[in-house]
């Protein structure tokens, strides 16, 4: 069979952040004037006052410190408190092809390749922002690759389901080159108004290159060893928006349409799943923890990625062996993992081995295994 390898990694980071005390301010105030608004009510308790929220907690549950943003000024005005993002004409490109590109670019280069060089783009997304032409596609045209392109959707596992998708490609001659890519707005489906999530979500764009391992043009490289993907039902992180929600006249704009989870179910339920699942993908593959260096796992809760990798270790782990982005940019969801692994992975000798894990909504597990060329 073809080889295949990852031979450049590229990020692209919005401009604007926000901390998480300017969040819980903007989140406080709204607190305030709707307990103000409501008072009345509130007194004759016809309706439960709401509770203010809290950096420290945040912080403290998750890990999250800061998160960048597409739209900062939308998001921290109480009277809004979503991102502004203005609709483009269909003669521009869109946002999440803006994004896309710029990645795109990165990985490109860090892999020292070209456009020519690649015959396959791939977006894999959370949040895709219509339903066609395929955001795909455009990125392919904006970038100038020659080739097909195709989007998909596995939620916070997009990037590994990607990935896989990426390396069937390359192994069964499909392709030679893909450019996979995961643009994330997560901001544009988080519920700011909601108190048990709304410090959750980042916004971001990565993009890997997967090519053939016999030809590469870079040193940097990583041999993909086998990739396994998993999934399982859940209705604890749901995301109801959808092209039937009109359909179903007054149910539009209810909370189901943005992200909902039941984060404490998905924190117990989801650590042991994805630890096993690591620890039998690395011993079908003749792989023990000795041999691991790093896991670059899905960014979502600090505690939670400790945990894992506790796990699969078998012991506590040093802060490189799984490191962690998610203090600075928070959950980004598919592109979490990849940031990791593009920003932490500067030691690793030839020979050594490290895994890309994502996990989320569906369930769904991916975990890719890589060895350092
Ligand atoms: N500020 C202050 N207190 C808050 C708060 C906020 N913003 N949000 C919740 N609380 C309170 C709750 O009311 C609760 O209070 P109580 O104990 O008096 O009832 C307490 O803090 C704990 O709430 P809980 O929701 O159980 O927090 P948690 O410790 O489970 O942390 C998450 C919440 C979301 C950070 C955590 O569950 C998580 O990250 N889970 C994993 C999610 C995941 O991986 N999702 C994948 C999706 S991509």
């Amino acid at each position: 069979m073809i080889k295949a390898a990852i031979s450049g990694t590229g990020l692209y980071t919005p401009s604007e952040s926000i901390s998480n005390e300017e969040l819980v301010e903007c989140f406080n105030t709204y607190v305030q004037n709707f307990n103000a608004t409501n008072a009345e009510k509130i007194e004759k308790g016809e309706l439960d006052p709401l509770q203010e929220s809290s950096a420290a907690f945040i912080e403290k549950a998750s890990g999250i410190k800061s998160r960048y943003v597409m739209n900062k000024s939308g998001i921290l005005d109480p009277e809004i408190m979503h991102p502004l993002l203005p609709e483009r004409s269909n003669d521009e490109p869109s946002i999440l092809c803006e994004m896309a590109v710029a990645a795109a670019k990165d990985a490109l280069k860090n892999a020292n390749r070209s456009v020519e060089d690649i015959d396959a783009v791939i977006v894999a997304c959370s949040n895709l922002q219509r339903a066609y032409p395929a955001v795909s596609v455009e990125v392919q045209h904006y970038l100038g690759v020659e080739g097909f392109a195709y989007d998909m959707n596995v939620a916070c596992s997009s990037a590994t389901f990607g990935l896989q998708a990426a390396l069937n490609a390359v192994q069964t001659g499909s392709a030679k080159a893909v450019l996979l890519i995961n643009p994330e707005i997560c901001t544009a489906h988080l519920n700011f108004r909601d108190r048990d999530s709304h410090f959750i979500f980042g916004d971001v764009c990565t993009a890997v290159v997967v090519e053939r391992e016999d030809n590469l043009a870079t040193d940097d490289s990583f041999e993909v060893i086998s990739a396994k993907l998993m999934t399982k039902f859940s209705n604890n992180i749901r995301n109801n928006f959808g092209f039937l929600n009109r359909t179903a006249p007054g149910s539009e704009n209810s909370s189901d349409k943005l992200f909902v989870q039941q984060g404490r179910k998905v924190f117990k339920e989801v650590s042991p799943l994805v630890a096993k699942m690591i620890s039998a993908h690395l011993e079908e593959n003749n792989f023990t923890a000795n041999d691991l260096k790093q896991m670059w796992l899905h960014q979502a809760n600090l505690s939670m990625n400790q945990l894992i990798a506790k796990r699969v270790f078998g012991r506590p782990v040093e802060e490189n062996e799984a490191p962690v982005i998610l203090d600075e940019y928070a959950n980004t969801s598919s592109a979490g993992s990849v940031i990791a692994f593009h920003k932490h992975r500067k030691d690793l000798k030839s020979g050594d081995v490290g895994v890309i894990c994502s996990f989320g909504a569906g369930y769904s597990v991916g975990n890719i295994i890589l060895k350092k060329q």
